[in-house]
């Protein structure tokens, strides 16, 4: 078996066409919410040539048609009486695919009406609040035949495929020990997600997917998992460390924070050699490789957009190949993403409102 457990990205890969030119058939995209990284991502869906930015969806139709009027959407949703916007949506039978935007709290009833509607879904991550959320949302996709990926957009840079492709060709030798951290001081405002249980608030679920794609990539799901952390009054954790063991004696140690600013970097060190990202390791500019204790070499990516286009290329040619999900971000890898996050979260006293209903 392969070093790693990530499919690197076709799209992605040495020789791969730009991710914005056309492949085929046009897809009509929804996007739920018009909060900050709807904004990002739509404005890197507007470069893709096969994209038609149909819908958009809010809580607030104001905010809906000044989002749809600022990117070009044909049509806009609002709440109207006892009718979500999103559920709108759902109910326009021109959209083909749908992109949701909203908080954690919220993706599993989105996306389980996006299921129910027929539509495709990329919903941002943490996928859903727990396994058991994922575990619906995967079994009616499956019964449904609809494409459904969570929006790891990481995995599909060119800088990872490259890391990939290095690890996999024994460059670093056998890989050993993984360190990875992300983190920043957010406000301490009680209003936003970030902090609020209902949305899912707390950096394990908002930022740990990121170091975990390192070790993912790298040596695969580990055997074990050991959590230490910082809860604040609400009982959201505020940083955590989480140390994945594997029965071959390699570790991993992840980090992320929300009240420290920390570098943001991946180092994977094996018996020849290690690599660090450069820049912020889910979107590295560069990789610096330092093996046999040689200088280190850097090698650096250009940009596309705010980086997501390479994730919406794969959702496109999945969706026009027919596949229920993308081999590099499969619904098995969220499933035992969300597993592993559960165990964590037992191990750091974190519940949410979701995990009662
Ligand atoms: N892939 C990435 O790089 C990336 C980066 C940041 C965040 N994310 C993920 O994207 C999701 C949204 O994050 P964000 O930073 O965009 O959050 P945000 O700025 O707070 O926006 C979230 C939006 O969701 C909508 N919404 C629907 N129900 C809501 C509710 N009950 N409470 C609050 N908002 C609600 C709101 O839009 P309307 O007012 O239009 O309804 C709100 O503006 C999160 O799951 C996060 O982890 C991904």
């Amino acid at each position: 078996m392969k070093p790693h457990r990530i499919v690197p990205a076709p799209c992605a890969g040495a020789g791969a066409p730009s991710p914005l030119s056309a492949t085929g058939r046009p897809l009509k995209w929804g996007v739920v919410s018009t909060g900050r990284i709807a904004q990002k991502v739509t404005g890197d869906l507007a470069l893709l040539e096969d994209a038609v930015l149909h819908a958009v969806s809010s809580r607030s139709s104001d905010s809906a048609a000044a989002f749809a009027a600022r990117f070009g959407f044909s049509t806009s949703y609002g709440d109207d009486g006892g009718t979500a916007g999103y559920q709108r949506l759902m109910e326009d039978p021109e959209v083909d695919v749908v992109y949701i935007a909203t908080p954690h709290g919220q993706h599993f009833e989105v996306a389980r009406a996006a299921l129910h509607a027929g539509k495709h879904v990329l919903c941002e991550k943490s996928f859903t609040i727990n396994a058991a959320e994922a575990q619906e949302l995967a079994d009616l996709a499956a019964e449904r035949g609809l494409f459904l990926m969570e929006a790891v957009w990481t995995r599909f840079l060119p800088s990872v495929t490259r890391a990939w492709d290095l690890i996999d060709a024994g460059v670093l030798g056998e890989i050993r020990w993984i360190q990875a951290d992300l983190g920043f001081t957010a406000p301490q405002d009680p209003t936003s997600r970030l902090w609020d249980p209902a949305a899912g608030g707390g950096a394990l679920l908002d930022l740990t997917v990121y170091p975990l794609t390192w070790a993912l990539g790298s040596l695969g799901f580990p055997d074990s998992v050991s959590a230490v952390g910082t809860l604040n009054d609400d009982g959201v954790d505020v940083q955590n460390v989480l140390t994945l063991g594997y029965d071959s004696g390699a570790f991993a140690q992840l980090s992320s924070s929300f009240v420290s600013s920390c570098p943001g970097q991946a180092t994977i060190s094996g018996s020849k050699g290690w690599l660090r990202t450069g820049g912020k390791l889910n979107n590295p500019s560069e990789l610096v490789i330092t093996v046999d204790q040689e200088e280190p070499r850097t090698e650096r990516f250009e940009q596309i957009g705010a980086g997501y286009a390479h994730e919406l290329r794969e959702v496109t040619r999945c969706v026009q190949e027919g596949l229920t999900e993308s081999p590099t971000m499969p619904v098995g890898d969220t499933l035992r993403t969300l597993r592993l996050f559960d165990d964590a979260r037992s191990q750091l006293g974190v519940r949410y409102p979701n995990d009662d209903a």
